[in-house]
């Protein structure tokens, strides 16, 4: 009898476990981004562009978010350099005009409202403090979508990003709010909710 109860509670502790790291893995899907984009090699010390020189804000103080195929071309009419990915992009996208489709890792529920321009111009807030290291990154992090939202890891990272899976800062309600709060910013839900 106590072998048996043994036996049962090893196997059941041993289901458990294999579901516990099984769920982050079941949960999301992997989506493949258009091509490979290396930032360090734009902003490191080999391109030493600014974030805003492919992140800029339009004249009415929206943010233009993922820079256009435009912005590239002038230095990629041809390829400048010897790597496999620089040649495929001025092949596959440049050459026939044909528009990358990126993946955002950030990107919230269409009912929630984000401003980038409040929070960089007006409260001076790095890029970082929201969106990690990835200016300077020199791979694209796997790009996974929740496959009952359809939301991004990186938006809906939790419970899973309790176990280390999310990357950011934090993108979620509850980190948008306690920043919100450190600021002593008095607000109602229809500040970020249409
Ligand atoms: C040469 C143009 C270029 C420069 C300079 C550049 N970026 Fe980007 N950025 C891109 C492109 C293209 C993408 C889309 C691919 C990707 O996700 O990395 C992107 C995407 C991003 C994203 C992903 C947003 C999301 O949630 O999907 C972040 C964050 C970002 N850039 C931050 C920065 C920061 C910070 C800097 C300055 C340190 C910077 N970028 C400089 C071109 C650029
Ligand atoms: C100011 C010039 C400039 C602009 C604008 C620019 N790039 Fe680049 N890009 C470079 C340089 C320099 C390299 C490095 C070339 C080499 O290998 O020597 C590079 C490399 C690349 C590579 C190959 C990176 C790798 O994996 O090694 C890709 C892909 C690329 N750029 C895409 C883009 C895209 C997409 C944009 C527009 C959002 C863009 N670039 C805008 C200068 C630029
Ligand atoms: C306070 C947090 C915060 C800061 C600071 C911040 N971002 Fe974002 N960023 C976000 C959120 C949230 C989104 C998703 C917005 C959405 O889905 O409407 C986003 C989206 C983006 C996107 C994708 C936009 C698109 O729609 O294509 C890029 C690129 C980006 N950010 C770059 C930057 C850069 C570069 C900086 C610094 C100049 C910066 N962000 C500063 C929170 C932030
Ligand atoms: C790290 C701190 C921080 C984070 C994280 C942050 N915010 Fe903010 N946010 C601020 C500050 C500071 C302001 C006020 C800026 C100013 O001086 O106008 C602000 C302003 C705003 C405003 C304008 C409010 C108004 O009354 O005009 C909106 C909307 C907003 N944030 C939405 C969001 C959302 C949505 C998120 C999460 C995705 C978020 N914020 C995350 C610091 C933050
Ligand atoms: C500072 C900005 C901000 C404020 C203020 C805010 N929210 Fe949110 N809320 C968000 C963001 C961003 C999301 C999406 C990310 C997430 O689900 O955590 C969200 C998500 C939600 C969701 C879940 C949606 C889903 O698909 O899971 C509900 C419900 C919600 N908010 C209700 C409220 C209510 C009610 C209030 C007022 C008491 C409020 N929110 C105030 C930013 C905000």
């Amino acid at each position: 009898m106590l072998r048996a109860t043994l036996i049962f509670t090893a196997g059941f502790l041993a289901s458990l476990g294999a579901g516990w790291l099984a769920l982050p893995k079941t949960l999301y899907r992997t989506e493949a981004q258009p091509l490979s984009f290396n930032h360090q090699v734009h902003t490191g010390d080999k391109g030493n562009m600014a974030c805003e020189d492919c992140h800029s804000f339009r004249e009415n103080g929206s943010f233009a978010g993922i820079p256009k195929l435009e912005s590239c071309a002038g230095c990629h009419a041809e390829a400048m350099g010897e790597t496999a990915a620089e040649k495929q992009f001025v092949a596959n996208f440049v050459k026939p005009g044909r528009e990358p489709q990126w993946k955002v890792y950030a990107r919230q529920p269409d009912n929630a409202f984000f401003p980038h321009s409040p929070h960089v111009k007006a409260a001076k807030l790095k890029c970082e403090k929201c969106h990690g290291d990835h200016g300077k990154s020199t791979t694209l992090p796997l790009y996974q979508v929740n496959r009952i939202s359809g939301y991004s890891l990186d938006v809906m990272g939790r419970p899973a990003g309790r176990w280390g899976l999310q990357r950011a800062g934090g993108m979620r309600m509850d980190d948008c709010v306690a920043c919100h709060r450190q600021n002593g910013l008095s607000h109602s839900c229809l500040d970020c909710h249409k």
